[in-house]
């Protein structure tokens, strides 16, 4: 049975076979009307069961249609109102679950949440987030990089901002991909050293670089993020505010990186925070084919879980 916990935990020929089915899926559809199903129908039959206990709109819609292209049911459970919010075991959730259901994606706070229902479940499990990894969102993001400018392969990817859950998923497929990463952030919002580590181990050049500006010389892809996300205490809004307001991705610092580089985020935005709308709304900015994205990855991906 194969889960997709992590881009890290995921064999790379594995997660090659994905992006290009994703790809190949996508222009199969070769823009048909979004409700309507696609000419294979492997999940025909299967139901998914799509749990959130974080505020979702990509994750949950990309999914529930994504299944429903594909010939299979979805049912969308808010964590607060099932019995696991109420004091029911993750363990016996996930036994239960999977008496049910062909296929379980959460988003969570703490991994362990995760990884416990992926022990416990006799069906797959994917990850579609949790306070650590996003790793759905980061195999859009490398799919739409391919898209746009080929192999991600030997590129240099730079973060600018919170060394966040989606920031060590981007390093975890640094690692996978083969591609550089340079993160520009204060010191207190590094990203974990273990994904560092590890990516560096796999041959790839992770740099930390604290001036932005220097930071994204040369860069093919400008990344950022949220600076408060949702695991963040409300509390910390007004110190990382202050602590990133000098990581902004404005013009003046794409003007830094290569005349062709892209612009990624992985929504939402809180615009001109992170970034400008200049940047969201100008010519580097590929954010919502990312958003298409999700779609044809997840789609990619639930069928490699399935094997089907
Ligand atoms: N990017 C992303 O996962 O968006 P949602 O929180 O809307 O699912
Ligand atoms: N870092 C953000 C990503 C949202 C998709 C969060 O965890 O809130």
């Amino acid at each position: 049975m194969r889960h997709f916990l992590d881009i890290n935990k995921t064999d790379p020929s594995e997660l090659r076979s994905i992006i290009d089915r994703a790809a190949a899926m996508k222009t199969a559809r070769n823009g048909r009307p979004k409700g309507t199903p696609d000419d294979d129908q492997p999940l025909a039959g299967r139901m998914v069961a799509l749990i959130f206990e974080k505020p979702s709109t990509r994750t949950r819609v990309s999914f529930d249609v994504g299944v429903r292209q594909m010939g299979g049911q979805t049912m969308v459970l808010s964590g607060s109102e099932m019995q696991l919010g109420h004091g029911e075991t993750i363990a016996d959730t996930a036994r239960v679950l999977s008496r049910y259901v062909d296929l379980i994606m959460i988003r969570t706070f703490e991994e362990q949440t995760l990884l416990e229902m992926a022990e416990y479940a006799t069906v797959p499990v994917i990850n579609g987030l949790t306070n650590r990894s996003h790793p759905c969102q980061i195999m859009a993001d490398v799919m739409t990089f391919e898209e746009h400018r080929g192999p991600i392969r030997g590129r240099k990817v730079v973060w600018s901002g919170d060394g966040n859950n989606v920031c060590g998923s981007f390093i975890h497929a640094a690692g996978q991909f083969g591609f550089d990463l340079t993160f520009t952030g204060p010191e207190t919002l590094d990203p974990e050293a273990g994904f560092v580590d590890e990516a560096r181990a796999k041959g790839s050049n992770i740099v930390i670089e604290r001036d932005p500006a220097r930071a994204v010389q040369g860069a093919d892809l400008v990344v950022t993020d949220t600076w408060v996300s949702m695991h963040d205490p409300q509390s910390a809004r007004e110190r990382r505010h202050n602590q990133l307001r000098g990581y902004q991705v404005n013009s003046a610092l794409m003007e830094q990186a290569k005349d062709d580089a892209l612009f990624m985020h992985c929504l939402p935005a809180h615009r001109d925070d992170e970034a400008t709308s200049e940047v969201m709304d100008g010519p580097h900015s590929v954010i919502f084919d990312e958003a298409e994205n999700r779609l044809h990855a997840q789609k990619a991906i639930m069928r490699w879980c399935l094997g089907v």
